[in-house]
């Protein structure tokens, strides 16, 4: 008995002091009280960097280092000084006034944050593949008011600001202060690749939705942002020299990505140590380009959908058909060059091929998989091709691999969607995968149908109209998904990471910021600090649940309507076995 209590005391002692989201690798806090305003003396590598709210780096093909820094210290400033939070959700009912450091006292000011980079940026540091880009850090705080980053990469250094951002909390009066000092923090992420798959295709999502889910994804530590840009509802994506596409393929005027801004997205994800991975699903969730070019597309449209398709409307590439190819040679000869000097992949798609859309193809004229199989096999190794000439390495969906058993290169990033047989199964075929099994990290699952049902049969059948992938996959659920269970160390080697997957047949930017946060971030921690903790045992919620609580309202008063992780009852006191279920 007297252990539980000494345990959930050790709990609570821990937890109340170390909200940091994700939880580094090592840390050490203390318990004295340090203020932060307007002056701080900021260096990297002893040259002055202004500690303002708002700078706007420069960007363009060449990225600098001290740019990049500046443009991060920038944001700190602004979230720590405007965007900090009263904490009165984490304290004790009605105790917040008695745990808030007086302000009547002698204040000690944080007035020095040395930022030291160990090693230059080479240009992979801002385009990188998984593992070019070494994100550790160190940081401390010491009780005088000392700041110190040390980290190997710009992009560290912006890893360790966030966590410096983190310690800070506004006074109900007004001024911003930490009472953690002196703090120790040595931190490294365990997973190289750790992203979101935005749907911009069956919604549309405006630029201010996509910067400011860029925004917290960086906060939450994630590096990766596939933009999921084409399917086969609509295409909002420019190609300059192919403009019927967009056209005739979007769902308005205007609702479009215009090269501009492709590069504008690209680039503010560089700024904040995130980068934009573009896809356009092929040859299956294709059927759009009908629309404009109705020789490349066998299926637009079939029905009954359910035979010839995941989703309506159905249409896929031709496999077959000699118009194709010049089509994605001038698509891609478009699109990858504008795409390359910002992104090291372009993710090829490859899902859901449905063979029945071949027997509509005169040129094929079958669902026979002895016939489609080599002609994919083709496709891929051409439309691969396309992409390594470029410069980008491709990404694919596990079926081409898994199910279609077509052949890819060595270099291919397989993203695995079905599950941990398939990721079992793909690293032990020695394929580099990331995974975003659907049973654990689809944060569009179980909110019901978005599909409607005729009464009688069709309505009794499938009512309460569930959705394929029910049911949601609450942020304790995503966190307890260990993306490397069950495989040898040498296939957990080659699992370089996973990303969650907001799929928007029900998800446009009204409702966007409460689908994806704070969950996203639960996947965050899973690939920053890993499933397990450095003993090897399961990181559990009630560590968790009052960081990610924490967390979740400094999400909130940074601009991003994150849903909360409990109601206040639980959160107050930072006490996990208020709410624990026993
Ligand atoms: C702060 O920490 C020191 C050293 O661990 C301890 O002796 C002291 O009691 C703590 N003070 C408060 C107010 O918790
Ligand atoms: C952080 O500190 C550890 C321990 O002192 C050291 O081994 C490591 O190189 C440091 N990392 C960075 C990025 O400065
Ligand atoms: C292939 O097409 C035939 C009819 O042409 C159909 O009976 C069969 O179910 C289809 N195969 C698959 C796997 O859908
Ligand atoms: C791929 O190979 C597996 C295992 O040999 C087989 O079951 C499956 O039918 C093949 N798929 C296709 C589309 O040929
Ligand atoms: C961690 O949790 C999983 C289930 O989510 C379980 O299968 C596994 O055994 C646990 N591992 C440890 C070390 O407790």
């Amino acid at each position: 008995m007297w252990s539980k209590a000494v345990l959930s005391l050790l709990l609570l002692t821990v937890t109340s002091v170390h909200a940091i989201w994700p939880i580094p690798e090592s840390i050490s806090t203390g318990n004295s009280t340090l203020w932060i305003g307007d002056v701080l003396l900021v260096t990297y590598n002893g040259e002055p960097i202004p500690w303002i709210r708002n700078y706007i780096p420069f960007g363009g093909p060449k990225f600098s280092s001290k740019e990049i820094v500046k443009g991060g210290v920038a944001r700190t400033a602004k979230n720590i000084l405007d965007n900090s939070f009263v904490p009165w959700k984490l304290y004790p009912r009605m105790a917040l006034e008695k745990t808030e450091p007086s302000l009547w006292q002698h204040k000690t000011y944080i007035t020095r944050l040395e930022i030291v980079q160990t090693e230059k940026d080479t240009a992979k540091t801002f385009k990188p593949l998984a593992g070019d880009v070494d994100e550790s850090y160190n940081l401390t705080v010491n009780a005088n008011g000392k700041a110190r980053i040390t980290a190997v990469s710009s992009i560290g250094v912006l890893r360790a600001l966030e966590t410096f951002s983190q310690l800070f909390f506004k006074h109900s009066k007004g001024p911003i202060y930490t009472k953690q000092a002196p703090v120790k923090i040595s931190d490294a992420p365990q997973y190289d690749h750790r992203g979101l798959l935005l749907d911009v295709s069956r919604d549309y999502l405006p630029l201010d939705a996509i910067y400011r889910t860029i925004d917290a994804l960086s906060w939450s530590k994630m590096n990766r942002i596939h933009i999921h840009a084409t399917d086969s509802q609509s295409w909002p994506l420019e190609i300059p020299s192919i403009p019927e596409l967009h056209q005739k393929g979007a769902y308005a005027h205007g609702k479009t990505y215009s090269p501009i801004d492709v590069a504008a997205i690209q680039t503010y994800a560089i700024q904040r140590g995130v980068e934009a991975i573009f896809e356009i699903d092929s040859p299956g969730h294709l059927g759009v380009v009908a629309l404009s070019h109705p020789d490349l597309i066998t299926g637009w449209g079939a029905s009954p959908w359910t035979t010839y398709c995941a989703e309506p409307p159905c249409g896929q590439l031709r496999l077959n058909e000699p118009k194709v190819d010049p089509f994605l040679d001038k698509l891609m000869d478009d699109l990858l060059p504008r795409l390359a000097p910002y992104s090291a992949y372009f993710h090829t798609g490859g899902d859901e091929v449905n063979f029945n859309e071949y027997s509509l193809d005169p040129t094929v004229g079958t669902n026979d998989s002895s016939v489609i199989v080599p002609l994919i096999q083709k496709f891929i190794d051409k439309h691969h091709a396309r992409v390594r000439k470029a410069g980008l390495v491709p990404m694919v969906w596990e079926e081409i691999p898994a199910n279609y058993n077509v052949t890819i290169g060595e270099d291919v990033v397989v993203q695995s969607w079905l599950g941990d047989e398939a990721i079992k199964s793909l690293t032990a075929n020695g394929h580099k995968v990331i995974t975003s099994n659907y049973n654990f990290w689809y944060l569009d699952c179980g909110r019901g149908q978005w599909l409607n049902f005729a009464e009688g049969e069709s309505f009794e059948e499938n009512y309460p109209f569930n959705d394929w992938c029910g049911p949601t996959k609450n942020w304790r659920l995503i966190y307890s998904y260990d993306p490397r269970a069950g495989l040898t160390d040498e296939e957990a080697e080659l699992v370089i990471g996973g990303e969650v997957g907001a799929w928007a047949e029900a998800i446009d930017e009204v409702n966007l910021d409460s689908i994806l946060w704070p969950r996203s971030s639960a996947a965050g921690e899973v690939l920053w600090s890993g499933r397990l903790d450095a003993a090897g045992e399961n990181r559990t919620q009630l560590d968790a649940a009052p960081r990610l609580a924490e967390f979740r309202e400094r999400l909130v008063a940074r601009g991003v309507r994150a849903e909360p992780v409990h109601m206040v009852f639980c959160t107050q006191g930072m006490d996990p076995n208020a709410c624990l279920f026993q």
